[in-house]
């Protein structure tokens, strides 16, 4: 498995498999993998010939008192697992190389991208959004594979994809989760032992949400339990998260946000 820096690099590698009629699928990450990343490169290998994971912590997501700088980065450890994981290629671009000097341009994302955590993260989707459109037309992937743990990020990416008509195939892949329920994060690092000890409670009171209790119940029982703050558990439209209509037939989705001490924890359940 080999590791590139350089879209020219990228570029060549694809264009050898290209030339041989194989088929391509991205796996983007920010890196410090676990077991839900690996599923992603699974069911990339399940799809395609050949699997890329692009490694790169994109700081136009972050606002400035967010976490970017504290994000946890292990390339070599990243870089074992997807060898292991059977990853035909790593790209692991430098900030410099995917927004060079006089870099001016940027996505827009509306639409889905505008609740929920549009709300509390107003710059993060189109930061999302505009390096995403960055990796796959580097890449030119026939499928892009991203984690249903994301659940808002992957309703953005397909919009954007269809808006944009760029040609991909996006692949939601379910959430991969500890024994006790709680959702696989690269962020779930930052918890204490007391904290890693109450987090299970999300994923436990949202299936509770999925099963008709009271969101602000199910709130109020996070907060009992120790969590420090909501900043939001709702049931949505599962593909365009605008508020779930009861009897609609549509698909609807719970999904929340909420701290622990200085970790902020999403999550999300069908219903
Ligand atoms: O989900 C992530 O890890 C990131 O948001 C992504 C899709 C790699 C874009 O930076």
């Amino acid at each position: 498995m080999k590791v590139v820096r350089t879209i020219t690099d990228l570029r060549a590698e694809i264009a050898r498999w290209r030339s041989a009629g194989e088929t391509v699928a991205l796996v983007p990450t920010m890196g410090a993998l676990h077991a839900g990343h690996i599923a992603l490169v699974a069911a990339g290998l399940a799809i395609a010939d050949r699997v890329v994971v692009s490694i790169f912590v994109n700081p136009t997501q972050f606002a400035p008192h967010e976490d970017l700088a504290r994000y946890p980065r292990d390339e070599a450890g990243d870089v074992s697992k997807l060898a292991g994981a059977g990853a035909h290629l790593v790209w692991a671009p430098s900030v410099a190389d995917m927004y060079p000097e006089g870099f001016a341009t940027q996505i827009v994302a509306g639409g889905a991208a505008l609740p929920l955590e549009g709300a509390f993260r107003p710059h993060h989707f189109g930061g999302v959004a505009t390096v995403v459109c960055k990796l796959v037309s580097a890449v030119t992937p026939n499928v892009a594979l991203f984690g249903e743990k994301d659940f808002q990020q992957l309703a953005v990416i397909r919009q954007m994809v269809r808006d944009l008509a760029l040609p991909v195939t996006i692949q939601g892949v379910p959430t991969v989760r500890e024994e006790d329920g709680l959702a696989l994060s690269s962020r779930n690092a930052y918890l204490s032992d007391d904290e890693r000890y109450i987090a299970p409670m999300l994923y436990k009171v949202i299936s509770e949400v999925a099963r008709g209790r009271d969101p602000q119940d199910a709130g109020n029982a996070l907060l009992a339990a120790g969590f420090s703050k909501i900043d939001y558990i709702e049931v949505r439209d599962a593909e365009t998260l605008a508020p779930f209509a009861p009897g609609s037939g549509r698909p609807g989705r719970v999904l929340a946000a909420v701290w622990l001490g200085k970790t902020r924890l999403i999550d999300n359940v069908a219903i």
